[in-house]
């Protein structure tokens, strides 16, 4: 079975984004096999401490290497990148470059009404950079917008819409992981 990581770029306790995050491993496990890859106790990269890199980093980065494909789920901070997201992306960007040409799927929730999209376009920069080099998901744009109106208390999505979206998205992503895999082998 395709192993899919997910990322999220929220530390919130009741972060709407990592929600989507569980909902995707609890509803969708007969399609790929996924896992929240946890970056919550990455210090802040600074170059000086890659002598010695933290525990949860190289953690993180074995499990990111070993999947075959990363779901990005994060919120957008002023107009842009969460910047646990970003430092998350500095730290997996160097040493054995663990996200390297991989293919990936953005998505993200706001309270907002264009939740996230801006940040979306700012990723999609990054990931397309040197040490990423990653390849895209076509359409990879997935935006849960004013989320507080579509997600009930115990995190299930409500939205028949986005529901059928979203369902449509994974299959979409894990049949171009599978797609890509096979035009190597
Ligand atoms: C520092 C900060 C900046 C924000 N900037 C934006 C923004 O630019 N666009 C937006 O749609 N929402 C913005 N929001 C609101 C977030 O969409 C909202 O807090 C959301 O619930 C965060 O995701 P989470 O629930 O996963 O923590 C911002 C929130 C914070 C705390």
């Amino acid at each position: 079975m395709i192993s899919i990581g997910i990322l999220v770029g929220s530390l919130r306790k009741d972060s709407y984004n990592m929600k989507i995050a569980k909902y995707i491993v609890k509803n969708y496990s007969d399609k790929a096999d996924f896992e929240i890859i946890d970056i919550k106790d990455f210090p802040l990269f600074n170059e000086d401490l890659e002598d010695n890199v933290p525990e949860s980093v190289l953690y993180a980065r074995k499990q990111v290497k070993g999947k075959d494909g990363i779901i990005i789920v994060s919120p957008e901070y002023n107009h842009s990148i969460s910047g646990v997201m970003k430092n998350a992306l500095d730290w997996f960007s160097r040493d054995d470059y663990v996200m390297m040409k991989k293919p990936y799927l953005i998505m993200g929730a706001s309270d907002g009404s264009i939740g996230t999209a801006r940040m979306q376009g700012h990723l999609r920069q990054v990931l397309n950079s040197g040490a990423f080099q990653m390849y895209s998901v076509p359409y990879n744009e997935f935006i849960f917008a004013r989320i507080q109106d579509n997600m009930d208390e115990y995190g299930n999505i409500t939205n028949e819409g986005s529901i059928k979206r979203l369902n449509n998205k994974i299959d979409e992503f894990v049949q171009f992981i599978e797609t890509l895999r096979s035009n190597v082998k």
